[in-house]
């Protein structure tokens, strides 16, 4: 349980590492050859299963200070002696099982309550296309996941829905494959993936919304390890930019943010909103990375749909958090993946906006979000739902209320931003 103070906020900060680049790394890491070194791989829960789970399957590592080092298996993967304990980590799941489709082992897949109620089918359609052998046990295609490794084709897939990590994990099952594995996008998605191939000396093509590759078979692709270095998570830095922007005559300096274009839509949405906000790019290879200034100022509504939703998925329950601080209606729309996330972050995010006195509609893909809203005090504590983005985005929306606010279930923080919590007092926040 945390109790958050209202308070001002201000000041300069850096935030962790990237948590879909992090996890991405752990993985390829785990099947070069040598040994990489990493700066700035987040040490959140999320992060730490995907590596533990790349060990048990033959990888090493060891902290040097903050550098990580993971000794890969040149592509020699072995079978682990027990379940692989994904914890919370959607994209370490959903990628390491691509990875492992093709490979003559099996595995079985857990995690916790919120990833066991997570859907599974839309990684496992397109594995079962390409040949892969996979049994969901859950009750609803749900975790636990059997992986019986079995030879893989190439396949050419479009994809359903905009989900960087279901088109991650086709692209890793298909370096597995015999023949060739096109993924089509109906929206472009984070990149990560792709860029982390081009990294590694692995033949990808990107053209347009079609992306593919060339599989290596049953062995997959031989690549040595390369330094890599993990910008600052921007979907962390998101709860601070935009307690800061709709908060008039604050300031917030913050360092080393990734800013690969298709993780910040919520940069042009705040800026439609009337935010101040400007750019300093600080290094430009891979992932831009860079310094993110913000200066506050009473924010005005704005439409949210189409295109941005991939690029600012994970920062919507912030940006309907700003809704309510803002003049006028926010609308976000075109957002139905938000229901099946670590929680239904529309019907929580909703109710915990209403609790606080918000006026929100709910709709199937969004929600419409009046204000200014007059903040009430929640009567009851904020369950998260085990979610760490609804407890981050309701302790950011406390600090602008009436009174004291408790949350609870508040440690699934630790997933992606362990030190949140010391970030907000850093700020000038209160909370104990
Ligand atoms: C992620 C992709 C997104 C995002 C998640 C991380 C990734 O999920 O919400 O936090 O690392 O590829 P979807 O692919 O399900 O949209």
């Amino acid at each position: 349980m945390k109790t958050i103070f209202p308070s001002t906020l201000s000041g300069e900060l850096s935030v962790p590492g990237d948590k879909s680049v992090s996890q991405r790394i752990a993985m390829l890491a785990g099947l070069a050859k040598g040994t990489t070194v990493v700066k700035g791989f987040l040490t959140g829960e999320d992060a730490m299963s995907t590596l533990q789970a790349v060990c048990a399957l033959g990888a090493s590592y060891r902290f040097d200070g903050d550098v990580l080092k993971i000794t890969g298996t040149a592509g020699k993967l072995k079978e682990p002696a027990n379940p692989l304990d994904m914890g919370n980590s959607g994209t370490g799941t959903r990628l390491l099982a691509g990875l492992l489709a093709g490979r003559d082992m099996t595995v079985t897949m857990i995690g916790d309550e919120s990833l066991s109620r997570r859907p599974m089918a839309r990684i496992s359609d397109p594995l079962e296309k390409m040949g892969a052998k996979l049994e969901l046990t859950g009750e609803k295609g749900t975790l636990p996941m059997i992986i019986r490794g079995t030879r893989l084709k190439g396949i050419r897939y479009e994809l359903p829905m905009a989900s960087a990590q279901v088109k991650s994990c086709v692209l890793l099952a298909g370096l597995f494959a015999d023949g060739k594995t096109t993924v089509v996008e109906p929206r472009p998605t984070r990149d990560h993936t792709e860029k982390l191939f081009q990294t590694l000396d692995i033949p990808i093509d990107v053209n347009g919304p079609e992306i593919s590759l060339q599989g290596f078979g049953p062995t997959g692709p031989k690549f040595d390890a390369r330094d890599v270095t993990v910008p600052g998570d921007f979907s962390s830095a998101a709860f601070w930019i935009a307690a800061i922007a709709a908060r008039p005559g604050a300031e917030l300096t913050i360092h080393g943010v990734g800013l690969n274009p298709r993780r910040t839509a919520l940069l042009d949405v705040l800026k439609r909103m009337g935010a101040q906000i400007e750019i300093k790019v600080t290094q430009n290879e891979g992932d831009p990375i860079g310094t993110v200034f913000v200066r506050g100022a009473q924010l005005r509504g704005t439409e949210i749909g189409g295109d941005e939703i991939p690029n600012l998925i994970d920062e919507l329950p912030m940006v309907a958090v700003l809704g309510a601080l803002a003049e006028g209606k926010t609308v976000i729309r075109d957002a139905a993946e938000l229901r099946v996330k670590e929680s239904d972050r529309i019907a929580v995010t909703a109710a915990h906006l209403r609790a606080f006195g918000v006026a929100v509609e709910e709709q199937p893909d969004g929600m419409i979000v009046e204000g200014p809203a007059d903040l009430q005090v929640p009567p009851e504590p904020l369950e998260s739902h085990g979610d760490h983005r609804i407890a981050m985005s309701m302790a950011v929306l406390a600090t602008f209320g009436a009174g004291p606010v408790e949350l609870s279930e508040v440690d699934c923080v630790q997933t992606s931003y362990p030190d949140f919590w010391k970030h907000l007092e850093k700020l000038g926040g209160k909370c104990k």
